[in-house]
């Protein structure tokens, strides 16, 4: 396996992957993104390590209720989640891993082993994970991947041991997939999925405009920072000249879609070089840059996306107001 780099005592191990396995690059997405007439940046360029710094501030504010209702549920039936206990747990977008903590624990206990296989764009966020897991967890072996979700379906095939796989997508990660891609992505793993092996995906749950909308705009700002770090990035990595001050953070549910949709919004005519890329970014006062899109799901949307997908609904686990559900699925 090419790009492979051991870490500390030798049972973690960083993965770099071949660059065929990753999706389009930061400087070709902002070319297209911004050349054109409709703007829009894709949201896993939001997490280099500030981004991921961010994100997890994101998750300890009191609008975003995602990661705390997701918490609940996993400590109060994390051990069923992971009943029988599986031999690799995968998880792609594994952030920090906190939460993973609360699988691993149960899968773990009584002196069993196991292999960890996180899955992440930010390559310091994979390794302090990476270290922090083994170091808690000692009948843990970590192999960390810097991936994204074109590279998920051939991480879970080279990491697969002979036993049991289950795969984790936590956090409404899987929000930011268009309902096509979704499909796509879920049969991709429903094709790597062997009869025993599991399939956790944290959705998160349509709910009253009240509650949903605050989760990304905060009164603190922090999702808004959040959502001009990828401003910045291009300034960093792309030698743009953008003002971080000149967009608005626009956040609002579209009911239709069922998602939250992102933007930043000019408040000026502006002309923003971009000098690695030899272009100029044209915004017209009150244009704006789509960011991201968060699904928002109904049990039938998740019914849906399994029988479209291959996949078979196997339990579900919910929280007490229904915001928030784990769904373990199996190969169809
Ligand atoms: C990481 C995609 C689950 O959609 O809630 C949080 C990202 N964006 N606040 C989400 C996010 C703004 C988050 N996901």
């Amino acid at each position: 396996m090419s790009g492979e780099a051991g870490r500390g005592q030798g049972r973690v191990t960083i993965v770099e992957p071949p660059a065929p396995v990753l999706l389009e690059g930061f400087a070709d997405a902002v070319r297209r993104g911004l050349g054109g007439e409709r703007k829009s940046l894709p949201p896993r360029f939001f997490y280099d390590a500030r981004g991921s710094e961010l994100f997890e501030r994101i998750c300890d504010l009191p609008e975003y209720y995602v990661t705390r209702t997701e918490t609940a549920i996993l400590r109060a039936h994390g051990a069923e989640i992971v009943s029988p206990p599986p031999e690799t747990l995968v998880e792609l977008g594994s952030g920090s891993a906190e939460k993973t903590r609360l699988l691993l624990d149960p899968m773990l206990r009584d002196g069993r082993e196991a292999t960890y296989v996180p899955v992440d764009l930010s390559r310091s966020a994979l390794v302090a994970a990476a270290e922090a897991l083994a170091t808690a967890f000692p009948g843990l072996s970590v192999r960390g991947h810097v991936a994204d979700y074109a590279g998920a379906a051939r991480v879970v095939r080279d990491e697969r041991a002979g036993g049991r796989t289950t795969v984790l997508l936590l956090g409404s990660n899987v929000g930011n997939f268009d309902p096509a891609e979704a499909r796509a992505f879920f049969r991709g793993l429903a094709a790597e999925l062997r009869a025993d092996d599991r399939l956790v995906v944290g959705f998160d749950m349509e709910k009253d405009l009240r509650v949903l909308e605050p989760a990304y705009d905060d009164a603190a700002g922090v999702t808004a920072d959040f959502n001009r770090n990828v401003l910045a990035r291009v300034n960093a990595e792309l030698a743009g000249e953008f003002r971080l001050d000149r967009f608005r953070h626009v956040a609002f549910y579209d009911r239709a879609a069922g998602r939250i949709e992102m933007h930043l919004e000019s408040d000026r005519d502006q002309e923003v070089p971009i000098a690695a890329l030899g272009m100029r970014a044209r915004l017209r006062k009150g244009e704006r840059i789509h960011t991201e899109n968060s699904y928002k799901f109904t049990r039938e949307r998740i019914e849906r996306l399994a029988a479209d997908s291959g996949l078979r609904l196997d339990r579900t686990w919910t929280d007490g107001r229904g915001w928030f559900s784990e769904v373990r699925f199996a190969r169809g």
